[in-house]
């Protein structure tokens, strides 16, 4: 699912944006680019969750997760940069298998946010 471009960019974006649908309207958090390679790149992504408790509020009635990562330094069609638009369902876990890689590699972290990618857009 994640094609070359997105991994370029996952490789090297800073931040990564988590967007959540609330009862009142779109909800916006992020984790570090860092922390997404530390947990490695693929069709699904694992973030550690230290709060996120109105992600996982929002989650529990809608799984739907948009993500947002542009790096300036990967090229795009009109120039440097390039951004993508990763869409899937995601849940967080806080126990299993995702919960203690996140958990191993991040002491800090009650568990994992998995977002499995079913749609990927390029946006540069
Ligand atoms: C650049 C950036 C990276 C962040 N990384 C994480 C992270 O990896 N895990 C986490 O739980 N919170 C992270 N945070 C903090 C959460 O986004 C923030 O505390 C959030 O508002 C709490 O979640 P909630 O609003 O869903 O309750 C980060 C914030 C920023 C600005």
């Amino acid at each position: 699912m994640l094609d070359a471009t997105a991994k370029s960019v996952l490789e090297d974006c800073e931040v990564v944006a988590i967007a959540t649908q609330g009862p009142d309207g779109p909800h916006l958090v992020a984790t570090w680019g860092d922390y997404v390679r530390r947990l490695g790149i693929g069709d699904c992504l694992l973030i550690p969750v230290g709060t996120l408790r109105t992600t996982e509020e929002n989650l529990r009635r809608d799984p739907r997760v948009v993500l947002l990562a542009g790096s300036l330094r990967v090229p795009g069609r009109a120039g440097p940069g390039q951004g993508v638009r990763l869409t899937g369902p995601g849940r967080i876990v806080t126990a299993g298998a995702d919960a203690e890689r996140v958990r191993q590699a991040f002491p800090w972290a009650r568990g994992a946010l998995a977002v499995q990618v079913t749609q990927v857009e390029t946006l540069l």
